[in-house]
């Protein structure tokens, strides 16, 4: 058995219907029934419940051979670090409690670091907490940005006719499709390695800047014009506060991008076969067009509510 938290998001669902494709038995975890019954469905136990309680995730990580373990983000937390340290704790404890043998947990690229790169600096202190548990056998992954962090941006293209962010329009930085992070995430579980910490950073197919990224999305939508244009850190934090994120996630938002467009979460990374992972952003790009075919007017970052 295997548990796979965030099972319905961008990674975790991918994890555990690669796992359900493989055969294996896969315990998912998110907070409703409801949203896990598509799994449930294909075969998956659902267990339904919050990860910031630890008895509730001591009884998920029972009788595990391994664990996938992410901190979903939170846009309206008031402290987002201190966020990330509750379920940071409750997700160790459990581990300790259940005696889980092994566990996969999603970090990110920059958790190198413990400040400065916004929201990346729960994650830092998510790996170094798992580091002090003796004996206990962790791959921390960490992944580069996200392609996906582009969807939130089609409230953007549809209603202005652009993309844009505060991130430099020529900054080429590896990006990532989330399948990617899932397969790496399902080959180590299965394969069960077995001891020790080790970090794997997963870059995605190649560095891409958001002037290539935008051409290629305006090529794959119909609007081969469509121009990128990076945004004042002042004016994109105001936008993102209007649309209802805190105070605090913003702040941690633009300190990220800062961090990416200054060189300081990447410095030092070097891009190998081993990093380099299976999906481009042409690939990437026509998902995007079929999802903002489909999506209803208004989808934007506030209702796709997902972080970079
Ligand atoms: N975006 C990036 O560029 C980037 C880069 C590197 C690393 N990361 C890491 O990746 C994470 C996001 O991964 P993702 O995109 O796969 O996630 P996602 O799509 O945002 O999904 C979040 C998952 O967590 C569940 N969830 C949320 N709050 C929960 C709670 N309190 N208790 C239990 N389950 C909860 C959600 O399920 P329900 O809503 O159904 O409960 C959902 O399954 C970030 O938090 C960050 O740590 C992101």
């Amino acid at each position: 058995m295997y548990v796979v938290t965030g099972a319905t998001g961008n990674i975790g669902h991918r994890i555990a219907e690669i796992l359900l494709e493989r055969g294996k038995k896969v315990r998912v975890v998110a907070r409703t029934a409801e949203k896990l019954q598509p799994l449930a469905s294909r075969g998956a136990e659902a267990f339904p419940g919050t990860l910031e309680d630890g008895k509730f995730l001591a009884g998920a990580f029972r009788d595990v051979k391994g664990v996938f373990a992410m901190i979903p983000p939170d846009m309206q937390t008031a402290d987002f670090r201190a966020y990330q340290n509750r379920i940071g704790s409750a997700i160790v404890e459990a581990v300790k409690a259940a005696g889980v043998p092994f566990v996969v947990n999603l970090s990110s690229v920059g958790a190198h670091l413990d400040q400065g790169n916004g929201p990346v600096a729960g994650l830092y202190d998510q790996e170094q907490r798992l580091n002090k548990m003796a004996g206990a056998n962790v791959v921390h992954l960490r992944p580069a940005f996200f392609m996906e962090n582009l969807m939130m941006n089609i409230g953007l293209i549809r209603e202005k006719g652009i993309n844009g962010s505060p991130l430099r329009a020529d900054l080429k930085f590896p990006m990532i499709a989330t399948r990617d992070i899932a397969r790496a995430a399902v080959d180590y579980l299965v394969a069960g390695r077995s001891s020790g910490k080790i970090i794997h950073e997963l870059l995605g197919q190649r560095d891409v800047s958001m002037q290539e990224a935008t051409a290629i999305l305006g090529r794959a939508i119909g609007k081969p014009s469509l121009a990128y244009v990076q945004f004042p850190y002042d004016e994109a934090g105001k936008a993102m506060i209007g649309m209802g994120l805190s105070p605090d996630i913003v702040r941690l938002f633009i300190e990220m991008y800062r961090g990416f467009n200054e060189g300081t979460i990447l410095r030092g990374i070097i891009r190998t076969a081993q990093n380099t992972t299976e999906t481009s952003f042409e690939t990437f790009a026509q998902e995007f067009a079929g999802v903002m075919k489909r999506a209803p007017a208004g989808v934007g970052f506030h209702s796709q509510g997902r972080a970079p």
